[in-house]
């Protein structure tokens, strides 16, 4: 049966464009909670690698940092993509920077438009976030690897009717401010970042996506903030010198002190 959505999305749309259509299982929704919980549910339950779910918005997106994810019905689109990987429980963020790396690329291939990554899982276009990466792994105790992640992604498409709310009006953007995007374009996003995406996951030890992701960062070599977490002190100056092989980032402080942060919350400092 056809699940036709306002968008005429629909799985079959989808599976057109995938080079590899028997390796995804496809459901597209008009609206979810969150596609992250949703298929971390399903994991659970025993769903296999593969297992993709799209919807059109999220009544309860969330973000890193227990933060939400605003996911509003029309403007944007939302998936996540279940996978059982065999690497160890650390290498579980190179899933968040081969999909940051995949999802940039396509973006560019398909709109013309070049995001930059921040690090470590957001894009953003014209100094405004235009997609934010959430990747959640549990780790298996049988085999101290992985028993799943749920890598899941949400792109601003549109910019919605009235505006982003104010909490996030400063900050988020979107690829197509003022008009509407091409009618493929959804389809051919979701295909297109798992295509390449697969490339990457493979052979993910390579590392073969860290030179287009480190080229394409937007923080190195800026003045940022660093959060630290443990303590919530907020804004430390520093300078974004460089992503390491495991993709920390390098900062130097204002004392010179260098230190490489393997998660957290940084900032540009605007001047
Ligand atoms: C962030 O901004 O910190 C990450 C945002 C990730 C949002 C995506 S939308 C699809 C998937 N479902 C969720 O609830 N979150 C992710």
């Amino acid at each position: 049966m056809q699940d036709l959505t306002p968008h005429n999305l629909t799985a079959e749309q989808i599976a057109t464009y995938l080079r590899e259509p028997e390796r995804t299982r496809i459901t597209v929704e008009q609206c979810v909670t969150s596609t992250n919980t949703l298929l971390k549910e399903q994991a659970s339950a025993g769903a296999s690698e593969g297992t993709l779910l799209v919807a059109l918005s999220q009544t309860a997106g969330r973000g890193r940092l227990g933060r939400t994810f605003h996911s509003p019905e029309g403007t944007g689109l939302y998936f996540s993509l279940l996978l059982r990987p065999t690497c160890e429980p650390e290498e579980a963020l190179m899933l968040t920077v081969a999909i940051a790396t995949a999802a940039t690329e396509t973006i560019h291939a398909l709109t013309g438009y070049l995001p930059g990554i921040k690090w470590v899982n957001d894009l953003y276009l014209n100094n405004r976030k235009l997609a934010g990466i959430l990747t959640e792994a549990s780790p298996s105790p049988e085999t101290g690897g992985l028993a799943y992640a749920v890598v899941g992604i949400g792109i601003n498409i549109e910019e919605p009717v009235g505006g982003f709310p104010t909490e996030i009006a400063d900050i988020a953007g979107a690829l197509y401010p003022n008009k509407k995007a091409p009618a493929e374009l959804r389809a051919q996003l979701v295909a297109g970042i798992l295509n390449r995406f697969y490339e990457y996951y493979d052979h993910l030890a390579d590392r073969e996506y860290l030179d287009y992701y480190r080229a394409h960062s937007c923080l190195i070599g800026r003045d940022i903030l660093v959060t630290n977490l443990a303590t919530d002190t907020d804004g430390r100056p520093a300078k974004a010198i460089a992503i390491d092989e495991d993709c920390h980032l390098i900062v130097e402080y204002e004392d010179g002190r260098r230190e490489a942060l393997q998660s957290g919350d940084v900032r540009l400092r605007m001047r």
